[in-house]
């Protein structure tokens, strides 16, 4: 009798597990594309909010950008259609050898990076008016995940954001913090001899110096969350990165678009 009654109970508890574990990941399949839309809503936000734009307006707004591939090994722009697939597929596609260029050193924690990186353009009355190039790298705790965008010169910095970040809140997660991030406005990038000058120091750049205009005051007490984003934002905007392209920019006044 007691045997029998406790067969009932387990066999009850296994098609209980069973049921909801089902009703878990049925859910999970279904929330996946609803994730997936929302986490590029959140990133098309941070593209615009890096350029300045009303995010009120998200679909008006996008209209006005042109998404393009940089390709780190010919340094040619291409247009690109979908970059969701990009995102989606991001850690594949920068691990895999096809698809993936190898880094020696500049990009702490990482040892390759995609060939082809998506940027977008934003035109107002059919002129370029800023690029918003995306930047990742290793913080303290987190890869850091965010974009930075940049005048049509090439070297004025225009805005900065992070959309994904597990730096501790009320320290190195003060990078998303609006008053730090408005510190990078108008901030140079290179010297007039190309030399690349933009750095997070520690403490109020003096004004009086010629490098103000390519210095960041870095977060008190998160001294090693900022020297990440010195570090990785250095990588991205150096050579091994976007440089050619922001140099290219620079001296053309448009993107090195590869005409058929
Ligand atoms: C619980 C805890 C969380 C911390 N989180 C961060 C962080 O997210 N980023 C960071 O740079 N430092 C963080 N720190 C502080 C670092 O350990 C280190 O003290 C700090 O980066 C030094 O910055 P400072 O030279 O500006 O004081 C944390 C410390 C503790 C105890």
């Amino acid at each position: 009798m007691q045997q029998e009654s406790n067969k009932k109970i387990f066999l009850t508890a296994l098609i209980l597990a069973l049921f909801f574990s089902f009703v878990v990941s049925l859910a999970a399949v279904l929330l996946k594309p609803i994730q997936q839309k929302n986490e590029e809503l959140e990133r098309n936000k941070n593209v615009l909010l890096a350029a300045g734009k009303n995010i009120n307006n998200l679909d008006e707004e996008f209209k006005k950008i042109k998404i393009f591939y940089f390709d780190l090994k010919s340094k040619r722009v291409e247009i690109a259609d979908d970059v969701s697939k990009y995102f989606k597929n991001f850690k594949k596609i920068s691990e895999n050898p096809q698809t993936s260029i190898k880094v020696e050193e500049g990009l702490e924690g990482f040892k390759s990076i995609p060939a082809k990186i998506p940027f977008y353009a934003f035109y107002e009355n059919g002129n370029l008016d800023c690029i918003v190039l995306p930047i990742y790298g290793n913080g303290l705790w987190s890869t850091m995940y965010g974009f930075i965008a940049i005048e049509k010169d090439g070297n004025t910095i225009k805005g900065l954001t992070f959309y994904d970040q597990k730096e501790t809140p009320g320290l190195g997660g003060e990078v998303d913090n609006p008053k730090w991030k408005s510190l990078w406005k108008s901030k140079k990038i290179f010297d007039k001899n190309g030399n690349l000058k933009i750095e997070v120091i520690k403490g109020n750049p003096d004004k009086n110096s010629e490098n103000w205009q390519y210095q960041i005051d870095g977060l008190s007490g998160a001294t090693m969350t900022t020297n990440g984003v010195n570090s990785f934002v250095r990588f991205w905007l150096s050579d091994k990165g976007f440089g050619y392209l922001l140099k290219y920019l620079n001296e053309h006044k448009e993107l090195p678009i590869e005409k058929n």
